[in-house]
Order: C-alpha cells, then structure tokens, then sequence
C-alpha cells in the first residue's frame, strides 16, 4: 500500500516526465492576494501565471503540492471527508497542452499501477460541464473521457454531463472569485463502497454522490475564461488547464479508508489524541487532531495569534482544539501533539521542523494565556455562585454578568452557560431551557455591540449580490427594502426580522416576524420613517469586514457559523450610528434621495408570525 509520501512524489515525479517543473509550496498566508486570509487552493498563488504573465521559472507546465486552509469548511470538520488544512495536487498548463493531454494525464496517474495510483477505473465516475449561457456543453471533454474508458475496456456509463447540482451551486465551473481566470471542469469521483452499479443513471449517481458514496478526488479545471465583478466578460488570450487533488482523499481512497482520518496523514494524531483523553469523543477527537495540525502549519507559515485577520483564525482554532481536549478529559498540553505532527512531514516540508522551537514557544503562550483565561473566569463564576440569593438549581447569570466575564476575563459566554448548567443539575435542576440560553447570547451580543470599539478592516474582495435582476428600479427597491427593515424594527421592536424578500422592478414584497396585523397608525409610521430617511439624502456606502466584525457592529442579517469569512456590510447615514447597518451582498443607490416616495399598498399574514409587505417606490 502506498504512503501519502509515496502518493505526493509519485506525482510530482508523473508529471516532471511529461514535461513539467516542480514548484514548492507558496506559504499558506498569499502574498499578493488581499482577497483571502489564507491559500485555498493549488491555483491560488498561481493567477498572475494563469492571466498570461510569464512564470518565473519560465516554465509553461507546472506541478506541485501546495498547502491550503478552508475555513469556510469549519463546521465539516469531524465529517469523513473535510479538513481546514490540506494538501492540494495540481498540474498547470499555462497556454501550453489542453484537454486532451490534461485528462488522459489523470486518468493514466489514477490507474497506472507502475507510475501512478493504481486505482480501479470500474470505480471512477466522471461529470462533465453541461453548458450555460457563459459557454457550450463540454462535448470534447466527454468524448476524451468515453475514449479513454473504452480503451480501458471500463463498462457503464459513468460520465454524466453537470446542468444542476442539488445545492443550486455553479455545476462543473471553477473561478477564484469574482475576478480573474475560471472555466469550465471535469471532476473525478471515486466509488468508496466499491459496491456501485456502474451503470447508474445521473439521478441515481447524484442520490450516491449525496450519501458520500463517491468521493470528488479530482478537478480538471479548463481556464479559457475570464470572470470581471462576478460575470464572464470573454476568453483569455491563452487555454490554461489548472487541475486540483485533495491529497487527504486521495490518500483516504488509495490506502482503502473510509475517512481521511484513517489515513496515514492524520491516523498518528488521532491515535495520541484518544490515548490522551480520559473520555474521547470520535468528532471531538477529528476536531483535536485537524485544528492543531493547521495550527502548526499556519505558524509554521509566520501567522501569530490575535484578535485579526489570519491571526484571528489561529486564535480560533486553539481555542476551540483547546475547549474539546478540555471537555474529554485530556489533560496534557496540546503541544505533547506537536511531535506527532511534525513526524508526519519531516520529508514533505522539512522548513516545518527547523520552525519547532517557535511553534513550540507560539503553543504554549498561546494555550497558557488561554487556560489562565479560562480559569480567571470560572473562578468569577465561582464567586457568582456563593453569592447566589436563589436555590443553585434556579442559578443563572444576566446578560450584563455575562458580558463582563467576557469583556474583563474573555471567558467564552457558551463555557458560562455550561457551568450554569452544571451548578443547577448537581444541584437537582436543570439545564437552562435552550430558548432562555439562546436569548442569553443574542442579549450578550447586544452588549457587545453597545461596548465595543471597533476596528476596522478593508477588503478588496468583491461579493456578488443575491439578485436575479440588476436594474435601476430593482436596485432602488434593494435600498428601500433596507430601509423598511429597521423602519419596522424602530416601530415594531427588534423582534422584527426579515423572513424574506422578493423585489421586481415594479415593486418589493417583504416578510417578516409579527404576531398582529399591523394598525394603520403603524403603517403610517413605517411609511413616515422611510420617507424621512429619503428625504435625508443619506448616502449608502459598504464595507467588506470579517462576519465576526459585522455581528459586533450589530449588522443585521443572517448570520451563520463560520467563521474566518469576509462578508459585505451596507450601511446607509454616516458615522458610528447609521440609519441601517445590513449583511447584504448588494447592489444598491448611492443615495437615498434616489428613490422617490415610499408607500405601502398591502400588509398581510403569510403564517403563524410571519407579515408579508408589498410597497412601491412612486
Ligand atoms: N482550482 C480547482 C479546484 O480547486 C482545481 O485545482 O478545484
């Protein structure tokens, strides 16, 4: 069986014999891209090249493994499949061989037994692009794939043409971001039950990719296109091919597991991690095991921890590795682990192992700033406790307690209520009601908001906004549906919150949480309030900050839990207390004086709690 050290030099040997250069691993952090915190893929540190610079090597075939970070990935991590920190294999054609060579190149490292993977090819399923208006069906890509197949003496049909993906996303289409190179793919997936029927329709191939029965091992990305604000604008001067392999899956596939932590990448971890803790926990231990490796290689890559930016989700990340070894009984310092992870990549990033002594020394600091931390604030709590004037299984802390054990002893508010709870079960209670606990939180966010400074962080990148239709009436409506939402907040109360919204250029149509049907004087209220605000002329402005910072300002929106993500903020009204403050990905007015005079023509029930406004802007 192959090792992942095996499996890395493998191919980068494969494609040096076809022509290529071996390029190291850019650092994790890019060095000229402010549109990301970390590398999230093989390409990534490679766009200039793909835009038609010459690269520096001179080369027009590149290969190499380069580190990534995905925490949009965050709230996987535990699942089979997903980890923040990953190796990505990629082979580059800048201007040089195309389709032809590119997936016969796959398809030859995945089966070759000599010089490649050795995989079963009864066992790979193929999706190709299917075609948009950007551009036509891949027919060239199929038929390569079809060829190579039969050649093989491979049965069944297993290339499926992608129109649709269940989760609404781009199918078969890769671009960095809203600007820059992207094209359409072909994406390899590999049967991990070996059980599958090879001639599976592509709904039944869909139902098995949904139930992780095939893995994605691999995208050939064909990069002719060029993508300005979001659209493609037209083709580049030259065909690019840009090719992407989770080295984690791959190895996952290769040494037969059915999780990546089963592999020789992250087993040794896993095994230290639950022969440390006294009662382990299989996500909480994935969990140990994937932040501290990424920890390491991130400062291994310079990143310190603070309170932004990359640092900012170093920080995270020990914290959270710390409070799970906590919580399963593991009492040694997470740097007992760093050996083990070093261990695994003396060979591949020896750069790594020169660093220990600093990665030691960022560790320790770090988790003993932290356990102090976590200590100050319990025995806060403590005194809290002998204080108590009521039963201890009645106990419970109010929303400013709760605040200030965050804001002076920056203890996590959600380890307040565990030991909340804990006090009131030992004492024959029970928990806090989920309901009382999350209204706990949105209160401590309140206070948050009210208390904190906050620092601001400019980015370039660009947020392509939710709507269908970008005309200049449906953008004016974008900014009144802004305005209407606080109008409502300001004379309904805070528990006023969009349930959805739907805008054409005729009109807006909006819902929200209330219990009654809204009075006339209310209506006329809401009215007032919006038209006031457009006769201010205020001026509507953005800003793309950390989702963290825009929950601090006190943005509303929808706020999920991944951390680490830009997102836009619309502001209309200037200074420290604008009008409105939104999660919104845009376009709006520049003005409000743009949108003329706001009026409600219907207020209605749509279910239990929820109203539905239609409003027209005259
Ligand atoms: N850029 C593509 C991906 O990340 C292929 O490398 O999937």
């Amino acid at each position: 069986m192959l090792t992942s050290s095996e499996i890395r030099s493998r191919y980068l040997e494969f494609f040096k014999k076809r022509g290529h250069v071996i390029i190291p691993s850019a650092s994790l952090v890019p060095e000229n891209d402010p549109s990301v915190l970390f590398n999230t893929a093989g390409m990534q540190p490679l766009v200039p090249y793909l835009l038609g610079e010459t690269h520096p090597s001179g080369a027009t075939r590149l290969v190499d493994s380069q580190k990534c970070v995905r925490t949009v990935d965050i709230d996987e991590i535990g699942d089979n499949t997903h980890a923040t920190f990953f190796e990505m294999l990629g082979n580059w054609s800048l201007g040089d061989y195309f389709k032809k060579d590119a997936i016969t190149w796959s398809f030859q490292f995945l089966t070759s037994k000599e010089e490649g993977l050795g995989l079963d090819p009864n066992r790979l399923y193929i999706t190709v692009f299917g075609g948009n208006t950007d551009a036509p069906r891949d027919d060239e890509a199929y038929e390569i794939w079809k060829g190579l197949f039969a050649e093989a003496g491979v049965s069944g049909e297993r290339i499926y043409f992608m129109t649709t993906t269940p989760s609404g996303k781009e199918p078969n289409w890769w671009s960095a971001g809203e600007n820059g190179p992207c094209g359409p793919d072909t994406e390899m997936f590999y049967d991990v039950t070996g059980k599958l029927n090879s001639g599976m329709t592509k709904e039944e191939y869909m139902a098995a990719d949904d139930r992780q029965e095939v893995v994605e091992i691999w995208n050939d990305v064909f990069m002719e296109y060029l993508k300005k604000d979001g659209a493609v604008v037209g083709k580049l001067e030259k065909q690019n091919v840009d090719t992407g392999s989770g080295l984690e899956r791959v190895v996952m596939v290769v040494q037969e597991k059915t999780n990546i932590f089963e592999t020789d990448l992250l087993a040794p971890i896993v095994d230290n991690v639950t022969r440390l803790a006294k009662s382990p926990e299989p996500r909480g231990v994935r969990i140990v095991a994937d932040h501290l490796r990424t920890s390491v290689f991130m400062i291994g890559d310079g990143v310190r921890p603070s309170n932004t930016d990359q640092g900012y989700i170093l920080r995270r990340l020990l914290r959270r590795a710390i409070l799970r070894t906590q919580r399963m009984g593991f009492d040694d310092s997470i740097t007992t682990l760093v050996p083990v992870i070093l261990g695994i990549y003396t060979t591949a990033y020896p750069a790594l192992s020169e660093r220990q002594e600093t990665i030691f020394s960022v560790l320790t600091e770090e988790e003993t700033r932290f356990r102090k931390t976590l200590e100050n604030g319990m025995k806060e709590i403590e005194k809290k406790i002998q204080h108590a004037s009521v039963p201890l299984k009645e106990f419970s802390l109010d929303a400013s307690e709760l605040f200030d054990l965050y804001q002076t002893h920056g203890f996590p508010v959600e380890l307040s209520i565990e030991e909340i709870d804990r006090v009131r079960i030992e004492d024959g209670g029970v928990p806090i009601p989920s309901d009382v606990s999350a209204q706990f939180v949105s209160l401590f966010n309140e206070e948050l908001k009210k208390h904190q400074e906050v620092s601001r962080q400019g980015s370039e990148q660009k947020f392509k906004g939710g709507l269908a239709d970008h005309s200049e009436m449906s953008v004016r409506y974008h900014t009144a549906t802004h305005l209407l939402h606080k109008a409502l907040r300001t004379v309904l109360g805070e528990t006023a919150l969009q349930k959805g919204s739907n805008i054409t250029s005729e009109r807006l149509r909006f819902d929200f949480s209330h219990g009654a049907k809204m009075t006339d004087e209310e209506k006329k209220r809401v009215e007032d309030i919006v038209n006031a605000q457009i006769a201010a002329a205020l001026p509507v402005t953005f800003e793309d900050v950390l989702i963290e910072e825009a929950e601090r300002r006190g943005a509303i929106g929808l706020f999920e839990e991944k951390y680490g993500d830009r997102v836009r903020i619309y502001q209309i009204g200037e200074g420290d207390q604008p009008f409105s403050l939104e999660l919104c990905g845009g376009p709006h007015v520049g003005n409000t004086s743009e949108l003329g005079h706001f009026s409600i023509k219907k207020e209605e029930a749509v279910s239990q709690g929820v109203r539905r406004i239609k409003a027209v802007l005259e």
